[in-house]
């Protein structure tokens, strides 16, 4: 072998090593090439694709009727708001709830923080509705997303199970809070809200309606 002819060999298998090793890590319109596809690709269903096996004809199934996750709250009423047959509202919080929560005082102190992280923002800490957001709102010409005061005689007059439901699912212009809300916070917050009210009825009590209008 001449030594020309090993130089031209050496060249070669340099190249044909190098454009193979250029495939590696390059972007490429086509489909990656595999010789044997053995179970590369296979029969499957997309999100919301059509199908024919079932009489609804979608591909994606529905979960049976009633079944909740491990991780959900069995007891209806304590995670929806609405008696066991959902004809109503819970009237008062549920008594389970207190309880694993270590009663009274301190569920009401756990709302209270709660409420003031998630709520005062857009009620205010008194829950007049003059919360930053609220103002800011209205300061800005949206005037529908003014929250308003939970001292009004609607709200404290709406059932415990109601309010739990309105933090939970949200109203109109205002969102839910389930995502960020745990369910027995949400409960406690409506402890403290209830809380709030008495507090600010006696106040207005003592100062003629109206007498806590500048408090946030
Ligand atoms: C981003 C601002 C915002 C936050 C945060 C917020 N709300 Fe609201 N809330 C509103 C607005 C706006 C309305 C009025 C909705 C409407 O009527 O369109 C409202 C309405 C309500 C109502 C009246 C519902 C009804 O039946 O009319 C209650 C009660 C309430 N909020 C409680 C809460 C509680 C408790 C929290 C904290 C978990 C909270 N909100 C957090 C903006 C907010």
């Amino acid at each position: 072998m001449t030594l020309r002819t090993t130089l031209v060999k050496g060249l070669m298998l340099t190249l044909a090593a190098g454009s193979l090793a250029g495939c590696r890590g390059m972007k490429h319109d086509e489909p990656p090439i595999v010789p044997i596809r053995n179970m590369y690709n296979q029969p499957r269903y997309d999100a919301q694709d059509e199908q024919e096996f079932y009489a609804d004809g979608r591909a994606m199934r529905m979960p049976v009727e009633g079944a909740i996750s491990q991780e959900m709250e069995p007891n209806l009423p304590l995670a929806t708001g609405r008696t066991e047959d959902g004809s109503s509202w819970v009237l008062e919080v549920p008594e389970p709830v207190l309880a694993r929560n270590g009663g009274g005082e301190a569920f009401v102190d756990r709302g209270q923080q709660r409420y003031n992280i998630y709520c005062a923002a857009c009620h205010s800490k008194a829950g007049n509705g003059n919360g930053m957001v609220s103002m800011r709102a209205v300061e800005l010409g949206y005037g529908t997303l003014n929250a308003p005061s939970l001292h009004d005689d609607r709200i404290r007059s709406m059932p415990d199970g109601q309010l739990y439901a309105t933090i939970t699912n949200g109203i109109r212009a205002m969102p839910g809070y389930s995502h960020s809300i745990p369910q027995d916070d949400r409960w406690a917050i409506v402890t403290y809200v209830r809380a709030l009210q008495l507090s600010q009825l006696s106040l207005q009590a003592q100062n003629g309606a109206g007498g806590t209008e500048d408090a946030r």
